[in-house]
């Protein structure tokens, strides 16, 4: 900290991953109920692009409007350096970890800085058999992952997402079980971030996993817990997988209903995005749908630390980048067939 000034990400105005420039900016104050965090590494996700690209996939009307200029980032792990009255929970110099004030947009994390504040119950603490960098690819996928089998998620920005909230495995605490024994789970988009915390997730409560990913992720799958593997560059997955009980999908998209022969009658759907599922003719087939919006939530992702930390779950390293090449990091995003997560490591670890 140079006399309340930071170096961080920031976007004046919205684009490509071109805009994102390395500026000082004043270090944020935290307010009641906050700490600031010193942060060693921020998480990269999806909506951090969708934003900086003004979210132009959706419709004009429903358009998130977000203030400008934006520090980008939700997830973030770190240490904490000041804590703002109210704080309980955290103390100078504890390892925190966490996806901060999500979903929401002009008083988001801003977690692509080197400090940034967060309400202290969107944070866990950072299981100290992790890196830091490890720790910060955790918070969204992982809780996007924990809420779709256990609870806990809401509405969109947009609140036009479907609203059935009920979780698969309901009232658990995501320890190792037998909630799924017996079933038959197909995650598509299976490698990436939401993907491969669903596979070891779904895994870790018996469930036999199919996953469906390009074929260069194969090995990685695998060693997660995936029983089957479908290359769907090479074979449609509703050709090679049938009476499957539950879909995750990650991926989405106009061609979604394509994965519908793959579901036995009665099975559940859980798109992750939006996808095309026909839902006329899924409901014919008794087939039902579940999701909503992944939210913050710090108990839960203790949930998530206590496995971290036993190394029945693992955070797949897809790349990191210095916080600098913040803009190196969202065109590597953008070209996608990501394995894991994306990282910018902000400090040492
Ligand atoms: N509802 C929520 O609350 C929520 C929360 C988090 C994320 N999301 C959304 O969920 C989506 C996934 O997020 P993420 O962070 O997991 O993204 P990601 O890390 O970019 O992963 C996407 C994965 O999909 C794979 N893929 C692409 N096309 C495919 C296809 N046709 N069939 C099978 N796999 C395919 C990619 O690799 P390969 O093509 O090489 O296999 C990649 O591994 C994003 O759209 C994100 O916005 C929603």
């Amino acid at each position: 900290m140079r006399d309340g000034t930071m170096m961080a990400i920031q976007y004046h105005e919205q684009g490509g991953p071109q805009v994102l420039t390395y500026e000082a900016v004043p270090v944020p104050e935290p307010a009641h109920g906050e700490v600031l965090v010193r942060v060693h590494a921020a998480g990269v996700n999806p909506p951090d692009w969708y934003a900086r690209r003004g979210f132009a996939a959706i419709p004009p009307e429903l358009r998130p409007k977000i203030p400008l200029p934006a520090i980008p980032g939700s997830d973030l792990s770190g240490t904490v350096v000041a804590v703002a009255p109210g704080v309980t929970r955290w103390q100078v110099g504890d390892a925190v970890f966490g996806m901060v004030r999500f979903p929401s947009l002009g008083n988001g994390a801003r977690a692509y800085a080197e400090y940034a504040t967060a309400p202290e119950d969107h944070l866990a603490a950072k299981p100290a058999g992790v890196s830091h960098v490890e720790a910060a690819g955790v918070p969204m996928a992982g809780l996007t992952a924990y809420q779709q089998l256990f609870g806990g998620l809401g509405t969109g920005l947009t609140g036009a997402e479907p609203r059935d909230f009920t979780p698969l495995v309901p009232g658990a605490d995501a320890l190792p079980g037998t909630a799924l024994a017996g079933r038959t789970v197909l995650v598509n988009g299976a490698a990436g971030g939401v993907g491969h915390f669903l596979t070891q997730l779904t895994r870790l409560q018996g469930a036999t996993v199919v996953a469906v990913a390009s074929g260069r992720h194969e090995t990685f799958l695998r060693s997660l817990g995936a029983e089957r593997f479908v290359d769907y560059t090479r074979q449609s997955p509703a050709e090679a997988v049938h009476d499957v009980d539950h879909l995750f999908d990650t991926v989405g998209g106009p061609q979604a209903y394509r994965l519908l022969p793959a579901l036995r009658d009665g099975g559940v759907i859980s798109p992750i995005f939006y996808g095309d599922f026909h839902r006329e003719d899924a409901s014919a087939r008794g087939i039902t749908f579940r999701s909503g919006q992944v939210r913050s939530d710090g108990a839960q992702l203790a949930h998530l630390a206590r496995l971290l930390d036993d190394g029945s779950l693992r955070v797949g390293l897809d790349s990191t980048y210095p916080l600098a090449d913040a803009a190196k990091a969202h065109e590597r995003a953008e070209r996608g067939h990501i394995q894991g997560k994306i990282v910018l490591a902000v400090a040492p670890d």
